[in-house]
């Protein structure tokens, strides 16, 4: 499946082929954001960062944004807002631990209540995907001949006798899983950076000055530009190191005897990797707390990536099992903080002094949800709201 996933759906060729996509999910959102300054000027960041997510990658799968009626302000509709809520529910309990999984036989207990309210949120998820996918599929047999999205890929995917690769039921949970794997990571790491830098307002002056400089004012940056938004990317890059998506990385198993940075690890051992431990090191990182972009722009001849070969925090991992989604997931993150940033001056709400920077209790994300002030910052012909 990950040869399958590599080669056919998250190949260079594909994501290029894809681009007008994303793009036009980059637009609804500078035209989101810009119904939400205008009608009273207070955004929720997370809803618009979470919604762009959901809406990049539906749109690659499905070509669809909207599951429902739809909204004319780009903005998420009833449907939208019960199946991104229903994605990070799911993805809430991922990594969460659950004693049956070492003891296989309390499994039917559900002791934590985990199944429960795991089961109801993919049957919401299940809900939207399935009739989607099971329509297509029709289609494809009643002789549709052109891929027009990442479903079509999949379905279309052949075997060496010709015959389709996957079945229904692997397409769907395929579906499923690249849907939650792009959700969560942009959206997290965004809502953090830009809470992080209207706290640091001279920080959101250099990201500007960037834009400005290397796309001007009279349009909005595409993903062509982002190979020189340095400034823009190691500011991603530092939220992905001070604010991980969650503690750990997935459990991996180690399948032979090892050593690993001078610890034998033997065959079979769970490995758990701390991504604060890593990200958050005194050992290897300055003032490890503090948000400070500049400590990934030491060499000025270096291009910034988001990706981290050498763990000293982890992004999208590596090796065999690292994420297979690099690419996508960078070019989703960057282009989301950069047309929050180029499209509009952001500050704090009336009567608030500071953003407060505290985690949730119960997992990483902000404690309390950014409602951020959003003010128009290029002319009106350059917003995509028609
Ligand atoms: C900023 C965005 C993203 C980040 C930070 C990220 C990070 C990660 C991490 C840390 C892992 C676990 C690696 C490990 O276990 O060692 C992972 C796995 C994975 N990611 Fe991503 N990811 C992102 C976006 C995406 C996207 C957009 C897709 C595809 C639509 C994707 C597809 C996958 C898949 C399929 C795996 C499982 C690989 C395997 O187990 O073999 N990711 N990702």
């Amino acid at each position: 499946m990950r040869r399958v996933v590599a080669s056919e759906v998250l190949s260079p060729t594909r994501l290029r082929l894809l681009l007008g996509k994303r793009t036009e999910e980059a637009d609804n959102l500078v035209h989101y954001v810009y119904s939400q300054c205008t009608s009273g000027s207070v955004v929720d960041v997370r809803v618009a960062v979470r919604q762009y997510s959901g809406n990049v990658i539906r749109k690659m799968m499905f070509n669809k944004r909207y599951l429902g009626k739809g909204r004319k302000d780009g903005g998420p509709g009833v449907e939208e807002e019960e199946y991104v809520d229903a994605l990070f529910t799911v993805l809430s309990y991922l990594y969460v631990f659950c004693i049956s999984d070492y003891m296989p036989s309390l499994r039917r207990f559900d002791l934590n209540g985990h199944e429960k309210i795991v089961k109801e949120a993919t049957r919401i998820v299940n809900k939207y995907h399935d009739p989607i996918i099971d329509e297509r599929i029709r289609e494809w047999k009643e002789g549709k001949k052109e891929a027009q999205d990442l479903l079509d890929i999949l379905i279309s995917v052949k075997d060496s006798d010709g015959k389709p690769l996957l079945s229904t039921e692997e397409i769907k949970a395929q579906v499923a899983d690249l849907i939650y794997a792009a959700v969560d990571n942009p959206s997290n790491a965004v809502e953090w950076a830009l809470a992080e830098m209207i706290n640091q307002p001279e920080m959101l002056c250099k990201a500007t000055e960037e834009i400005d400089k290397v796309v001007g004012k009279e349009r909005l940056v595409q993903e062509s530009d982002t190979p020189q938004l340095n400034y823009i990317k190691a500011c991603a890059r530092e939220a992905f190191r001070l604010h991980p998506i969650a503690p750990f990385n997935l459990p991996h198993v180690s399948n032979a005897d090892t050593m690993v940075a001078g610890y034998f690890i033997p065959k079979g051992s769970h490995v758990i990797l701390s991504r604060i431990g890593l990200g958050r090191n005194p050992k290897v990182w300055d003032d490890p707390l503090k948000f400070k972009p500049e400590r990934h722009l030491k060499d000025p001849s270096v291009e910034v990536k988001l990706v981290e070969p050498e763990l000293r925090f982890i992004s999208f991992s590596t090796g065999r099992r690292g994420c297979m989604g690099a690419a996508l997931g960078s070019a989703m993150t960057v282009m989301l903080l950069a047309r929050l940033l180029q499209g509009f001056n952001w500050g704090v709400t009336l009567g608030e002094s500071k953003i407060e920077l505290s985690e949730s209790k119960t997992d990483l994300f902000l404690a309390k949800p950014l409602l951020a002030n959003a003010k128009q910052r290029l002319e009106l012909d350059v917003y995509p709201i028609h």
